[in-house]
């Protein structure tokens, strides 16, 4: 029987309105690109002929422009989880236009099981092969996994985008395992990073395969920025304290597993933990593989990685494509519900490096909503990590906008991660090791490590405002310093004097 090779276009007339869609793939490695327009401009039409068209969207992480950026613009989006990092979405998240639920990342499969979430009426995934095995049908991911067995397996329509630009070569990097729920579930047999569990590739009945579109398109991975000094010296500050953990023997001399967050900071100070020498060549049990892993691995630095995507830029990946045989037994990549699973973590001794957007005197961290309102990506697998982590590390720049936003406050503005999971604190300046210590060792400990020197005498002032108590706070200029900023623009202007009550 001949597959149902259609245009985007025509794919696009399985959605109807008010569906769910699951988006395979994570970040955007491996998600689907030409359907997901086609809807977008399929919603256009409808709402210029005054019909209403919204439909529920699942996904692994973030996507490409063509899939979140291009629905957003159409207003076509109803509700989306569990992340997301374009811009055109942030502002229809930020103006409610859609609804967002911000997700530990390892859980939206299972919510989605356990009912907790509606499934998925449609998936739309991108494969590298495609085959046909009698009544069954063989999907190949690509460069990112995500949540595709679970949206492949629930979804009554499935839509495969053939990327030509993928070749079937990749077939065998991907382990494709989904647990049993409770009260089935036994342990995710995962002991080192490289083990396997599953199969290489994902299986649905024929009867779920309504349209398969060619496309030959690259990944809308965008390029990092440079690395600057601030970044760079962050990264040595990581670099130093595990060298030091493990002269101190708190590290296993063969070194444990490293977990790196995304973003330009993430990326950075993986570079620099690649190039100190002190430290052994390591293993990944991690989210995204970001570009700077491929040249570790290459140097040898980067023993092997387990992931969920390869969220590198087209040159990186086609590095990888033209030397598959050097790269197939360095990297696995599997479903974010067990590259990110928190019982894998604990037990496999995970360092984990995320990055904060901010973080208070006490070690409480928010890494999704800037200024405590407005969503900036979403808590990712910072959370999944974090909690169950040997050492949680987290990094940030102890200021942003040139100076005018302290990092690191008083009181955060959001809480993603409590000090209850935060070990350690890292900024350009300094380390702040917040084991064993309490709240007023730790903002002693943070303020004169971590916080900027112009901000230092202002944190200090803080702590003599506050009344003292098991943590001090005062919390009528807790966010004094979040005021002045949207007042003057600079919290450098701050006066905690002039916002007591
Ligand atoms: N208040 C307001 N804005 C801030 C800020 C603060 N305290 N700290 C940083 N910013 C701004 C920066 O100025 C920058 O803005 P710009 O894009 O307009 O220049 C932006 O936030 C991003 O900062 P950048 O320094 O480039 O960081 P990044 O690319 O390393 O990303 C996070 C940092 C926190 C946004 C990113 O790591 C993230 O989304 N984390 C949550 C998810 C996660 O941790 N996933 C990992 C799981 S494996």
């Amino acid at each position: 029987m001949a597959l149902p090779f259609m245009s985007a276009q025509e794919a696009a007339h399985f959605v109807k309105n008010g569906d769910v869609v699951g988006m395979g793939g994570f970040t955007p490695a491996g998600a689907p690109k030409d359907t997901p327009t086609a809807i977008a401009e399929m919603a256009e039409k409808l709402h210029a002929e005054g019909q209403s068209f919204k439909i529920g969207i699942y996904t692994g992480a973030s996507t490409g422009d063509s899939c979140d950026g291009a629905l957003a613009r159409a207003h076509a989006i109803d509700f989306r989880t569990p992340y997301q990092s374009n811009k055109d979405l942030r502002t229809e998240l930020n103006n409610q236009d859609a609804h967002y639920y911000d997700m530990h990342l390892s859980e939206l499969a299972q919510d989605i099981r356990y009912g907790f979430l509606p499934k998925p009426d449609v998936a739309i995934v991108e494969a590298c092969e495609i085959v046909e095995k009698g009544d069954a049908i063989e999907i190949v991911p690509t460069a990112g996994v995500g949540n595709m067995p679970t949206f492949c397996r629930l979804a009554d329509k499935v839509i495969v985008e053939l990327n030509a630009a993928m070749p079937p070569i990749m077939r065998g990097m991907h382990d494709i395992y989904e647990p049993a729920d409770p009260p089935m579930r036994r342990e995710i047999p995962v002991y080192k990073p490289s083990d396997r569990i599953g199969s290489d590739c994902i299986t649905i009945k024929r009867s779920q395969l309504v349209a398969v579109v060619h496309t030959d398109r690259p990944n809308e991975v965008s390029k990092f920025k440079e690395l600057d000094e601030t970044t760079q010296k962050i990264g040595n500050n990581v670099a130093l304290f595990l060298e030091n953990e493990m002269k101190a023997g708190r590290i296993p001399a063969s070194f444990l597993p490293i977990q790196s967050g995304v973003g330009n900071i993430a990326n950075a100070v993986l570079g620099a933990l690649g190039e100190n020498k002190d430290i052994p060549a390591f293993e990944m049990y991690t989210e995204v593989i970001q570009d700077s892993v491929v040249g570790l691995m290459k140097e040898g630095r980067v023993k092997f990685a387990s992931g969920c995507s390869l969220t590198v830029g087209a040159d990186k990946l086609q590095d990888i494509i033209d030397h598959m045989d050097f790269f197939k037994d360095k990297i696995v990549l599997r479903p974010q519900e067990i590259s990110n699973n928190p019982e894998v973590a604990r037990r496999l001794g995970l360092i984990t490096i995320n990055t904060a957007l901010e973080a208070d005197i006490y070690g409480n961290i928010n890494s999704t909503h800037v200024l405590g309102t407005k969503m900036m990506n979403g808590i990712g697998g910072s959370g999944d990590f974090t909690r169950n982590a040997y050492i949680s590390i987290y990094t940030t720049p102890s200021t942003a906008k040139g100076g005018a936003i302290s990092a690191i406050v008083p009181m955060v503005s959001h809480l993603d991660h409590s000090e209850h999971s935060v070990k350690i604190l890292i900024t350009e300046h300094g380390i702040a090791d917040l084991r064993g210590k309490s709240p007023i060792q730790r903002a002693h400990e943070i303020i004169e490590n971590c916080v900027d020197p112009a901000y230092r005498p202002m944190m200090r002032h803080y702590l003599e405002l506050s009344k003292k108590s098991h943590t001090q706070h005062n919390l009528s200029i807790a966010f004094a310093m979040h005021e002045e900023f949207a007042k003057s623009g600079d919290m450098r202007n701050t006066k905690f004097e002039n916002y007591l009550r």
